[in-house]
């Protein structure tokens, strides 16, 4: 079995740099899918408390049988958990649901522009997480070069982990130099650019899957191009974190080990980068986001 790499976060941590992403797996197939990408080999499971499928993350991780501590669940605070108790809370209610002790990484789901005092105050809220030793490192997702500084600015722990929307037609250059200015790892949601072609998600959208210069350098190393894109991200000492309820193409994202890109194929993988974001906008204000309850354990 491929072992994958792993990254080491700036507080020492050890993380898988391929996890296994559980975004719009539906509840019923979510416990089958962890525990199948467990036994394909994946040590890393990212859920977030909005996705309402934590308890059958946690169901999945106890049927493959592996021991908790080889299992590195990460999950997220949901924007109307945000707030020094409230966010204290969530982690209860994560944990809860998960049926562990403790959450190898808890991370803010995304800033709360037009609240962002209650973003930093959430965000203290996992600095007490992890002096408390209930968490073993905090992070952020979606946050944006003016949200990292001003969460910097207002803060003691660098975070760990920026996750941020990040494939071949999207890159994001400004937040990644950021990310690595302040020593924060960027992880990859739609690491394969599902957000490109997930049905119901806008017209008019060219999938990743079907892009000529990746299916070329695919061709060239006999994979596919979403197994390019994976060992894009992990040459490149990024976190990626692929979602499939597929057993072939869990395991067909796993099998990334044995091929390396050239340096030309990196950088023709940037090159198809088109700046524009196919996911929401962290600077829009979402009004339903803060009314959407998390449920208790
Ligand atoms: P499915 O769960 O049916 O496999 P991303 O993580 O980049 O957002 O991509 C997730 C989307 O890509 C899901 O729709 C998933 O569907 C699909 N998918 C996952 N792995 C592969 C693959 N290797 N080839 C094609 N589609 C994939």
């Amino acid at each position: 079995m491929n072992t994958i790499p792993t990254l080491t976060l700036n507080n020492g941590v050890v993380m898988p740099a391929l996890g296994f992403g559980v975004f719009q797996s539906p509840p019923d197939q979510t416990a089958a899918a962890v525990e199948t990408a467990l036994h394909t080999g994946y040590r890393h499971i990212d859920t977030a408390a909005v996705y309402g499928n934590e308890r059958e993350v946690g169901q999945g991780i106890r049927r493959s049988g592996l021991n908790r501590s080889d299992v590195f669940i990460e999950t997220k605070v949901w924007v109307s958990d945000y707030g020094y108790d409230q966010t204290q809370h969530a982690f209860d209610k994560a944990a809860g649901k998960l049926g562990v002790e403790q959450i190898d990484l808890l991370i803010l789901h995304q800033p709360a522009p037009a609240r962002f005092e209650q973003t930093i105050a959430a965000y203290r809220g996992l600095e007490k997480l992890l002096a408390d030793g209930k968490v073993r490192a905090i992070g952020v997702s979606n946050f944006m070069p003016p949200h990292l500084d001003t969460l910097i600015a207002n803060t003691d722990v660098v975070p760990a982990i920026n996750q941020v929307e990040l494939h071949p037609y999207f890159t994001q250059p400004a937040v990644q130099d950021t990310d690595r200015a302040h020593g924060i790892l960027t992880q990859a949601w739609s690491p394969i650019g599902g957000i490109t072609f997930y049905p119901g998600w806008g017209e008019n959208r060219t999938s990743t899957l079907t892009d000529p210069v990746l299916g070329k350098i695919a061709d060239a190393h006999g994979k596919t191009p979403a197994q390019v894109m994976l060992r894009w991200h992990l040459q490149q000492q990024r976190s990626a974190i692929p979602k499939s309820t597929n057993p072939a193409r869990i395991a067909e994202n796993f099998d990334v080990l044995d091929f390396t890109l050239t340096t030309d194929e990196l950088g023709a993988i940037d090159a198809l980068d088109t700046g524009v974001r196919h996911g929401p906008d962290p600077d829009e204000r979402d009004p339903h986001s803060l009314e959407l309850v998390i449920d208790e354990a």
